[in-house]
Formats: C-alpha cells, structure tokens, sequence
C-alpha cells in the first residue's frame, strides 16, 4: 500500500498492482523526489502540467495532482496495471474537480511519444522497468517530438550504478541515490526563440537592419544567413557580404552571420531553427515571397515563415535600387551604413577599371 505524501489527497491510501510489472517508489523516495522537484519548478506544482510515462499504481501523477498540478496524463500499458491505475485515479479525483483532470492514456511510452504532441509538459516522470532499455527512446522521443515546455524537469528513476544516456536538449541538474534507486533530474535547456532571417544583401540595406532590430523584440537571437539566388547575378563576392553584415551587426551578440548554400530548408533543419523571417515591402513582395514561402512548406514542414512589414521610411529600399542608384553615381547615403557606401563605391571603381 502507498500513500500520497503531500496535497490536497495527503494521507490517501493507492492500491498496488500485483505481480513483478511494477516497482512503486517507496513512500521515503517519493517525498525526497518530489521536495528537490518543488524547489526547483518555480512556484511549486501549482498549475504545472505533468506526464506520468510509466504509470503504474500511478503514485508519481498522482501525488503531483496532490500538490496542485492543474492537468496530469499517466501513460500505461498493462490491462491488469490499467485497472488498479483507473481504481486509483477514481478513488483520488473528485467527478468534475476544479483542481484538474488527471487523464489515463493506455498504451506504452512509446506509442505515446510517436503520436503528434498535443501539449507540453513542465514535469515528466521516466520510471520504467530497470531492465529494459526505456529510458533511450523516452528521454529522445520527449525532446524530438516537443513534448517539452520551455525549461521543463524530467524526474528518471533508474537503477544505482547504471545511467541513462542523456540525450541532446536535456542536462542533468541533480542525480541522488537512494539505495538500489537513483533519481536523476534532468532539465530541457532553454530553449531560445531563434529565426534565420535569409537573403542576397547584396549589400545590405538600412531596410534590412530595420527588420533585424525589430525582429530581435521577437526572437532572443537571429542568424543572418547569405544564400545563393539563383535568379540574381551579385554585385559582391560572397565574402564581401559576410563582411559587411559582420562589421553592421559587430557590437550586436544576439546576430550571428552565417552563410549556406543548397535549399533554405535544409539549412534550416540542420541548423535546428524552425523559424524563418522576412520583411515585406510592397504588394510587389507579395507574391514573391508567398511563392517562396508556400514552396518551402511544400518542401519542408518543419519550417515556418514569419513576415514583418518594412518600417514606412525604408519601404522603397532594395538592394538592387540601391546598386542602380550608387551605379549611375547617385548618393545612397542614409540608405546603407556607412561602410557599406564606402564599399559600394570602391567596388563600382574596380568594375569601371577592368
Ligand atoms: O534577398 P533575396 O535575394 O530576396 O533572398 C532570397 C533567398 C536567398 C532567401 C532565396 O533565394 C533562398 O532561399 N535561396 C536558397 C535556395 C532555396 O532554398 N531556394 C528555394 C526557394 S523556394
């Protein structure tokens, strides 16, 4: 017999299904686990959402249902574990409590984790059986399938002397043994809000910058990338553009500049960036970019476009004006930065010499 620990059902008494399928935590663990969880979600369980991946008895749900957490999904394969589990769940949970639904997905982890993710959890439990190897589908399908919120706990419980492997997008913040059991924590790390913000800048313009800074209220950091367009003949050599976009964005940390060649979408995916952004002037964009955007969905739909209008003194600005312009010897200042002026008239100097 287990008892909730803490909460609302403290003292509550949880059935144990028989057989060797499950290994409840023992009451003593259960307390430590759930005090070290506490002080490091901020604000406690209160209104957290919580997965239970390997359900069981259900202890681990249902004691964070205890403390406060507003919606808790307890995954569980087993029929014979299944009905003890939904005995559990029907002895704890008031019919239409205010408190939050405690939902009983039957399944495995597995199955669980391959289907779409219809939310994010700020608590997982990983507690499955010690000798099969769970814990490497769980922990990766956990953070590839989204099912993370934004700096979310994974509470594993595995066997002492054994360690799980730690994937990529997780980090271990605590790890303490309690005889044959040990509790690892892990954290998502941050994960920050990037956009890959793509194009010629041959060279680039104040219409750019302008978009740029915007966007960094959006996004914590922005990669500004040069390609290859296939329908424009560049003014500047590839490494001239890298070199006006790092001297324009030098004292801005949150830009990183970086250059591909082949498909945006495959830059994006392999950079991990799921977010593209692109200013938009006129109608005349328009249909470019929504060309552009609809087939790079066609062709990956990992990727999403975020589109942000020109500011209204910038809206005529384009590259290839300012190169027409600076070409027949007219003035772009206040168009471009400085540096970028210079480099233009140097540039069209070298082309008339050849
Ligand atoms: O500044 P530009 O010239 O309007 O930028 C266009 C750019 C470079 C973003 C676009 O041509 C591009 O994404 N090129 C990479 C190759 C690619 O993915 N092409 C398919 C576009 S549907």
């Amino acid at each position: 017999m287990l008892r909730i620990v803490a909460g609302i059902a403290r003292g509550r008494r949880l059935r144990v299904p028989d057989g060797q399928r499950v290994r409840p935590t023992a009451d003593r663990v259960r307390e430590a686990m759930f005090s070290a969880l506490e002080s490091r979600l901020r604000g406690g369980f209160d209104g957290r959402t919580v997965l239970d991946l390997f359900g069981g008895s259900g202890a681990l749900g249902l004691e964070a249902f205890s403390r406060g957490a507003i919606a808790v999904t307890i995954v569980e394969a087993h029929a014979a574990v299944l009905a003890v589990l939904r005995e559990n769940v029907d002895a704890l949970v008031p019919r239409g409590a205010s408190t939050g639904p405690v939902t009983v997905v039957p399944g495995t982890a597995g199955a669980f984790l391959s289907r779409p993710a219809t939310s994010t959890y700020d608590l997982v439990f990983v507690d499955p059986p010690y000798d099969a190897d769970l814990y490497t589908p769980a922990l990766s399908g956990l953070v590839s399938g989204g099912f993370l919120a934004r700096g979310a706990l994974v509470c594993v419980e595995h066997r002492t002397g054994t360690r799980p492997a730690v994937p990529a997008g997780l980090v271990e913040v605590q790890s303490r043994r309690y005889g044959e059991t040990t509790v690892l924590i892990l954290a998502a790390e941050q994960s920050m809000r990037e956009a890959i913000y793509p194009g010629s800048f041959d060279p680039i313009t104040h219409g750019h910058i302008d978009i740029i800074r915007r966007g960094l209220a959006i996004f914590d950091r922005i990669v500004v990338a040069t390609a290859v367009n296939v329908r424009k003949q560049p003014l500047f050599t590839d490494e001239d553009r890298l070199e006006m976009l790092r001297e324009t964005f030098a004292d801005e940390p949150r830009v990183e500049i970086d250059t591909f060649q082949g498909l945006l979408v495959d830059y994006a995916r392999r950079r991990r960036i799921p977010t593209v952004l692109r200013g938009l002037r006129a109608v005349s964009d328009f249909e470019y970019e929504f060309q552009m955007a609809s087939m790079n969905r066609r062709l990956s739909h990992d990727v999403d476009y975020l589109f942000m209008m020109t500011s209204e003194d910038q809206y005529y600005v384009s590259s290839s004006l300012i190169r027409e312009v600076a070409a027949n010897g007219g003035s772009v200042e206040g168009l471009v930065p400085p540096h970028v002026e210079a480099r233009l008239k140097a540039r069209l100097a070298a082309l008339r010499r050849d």
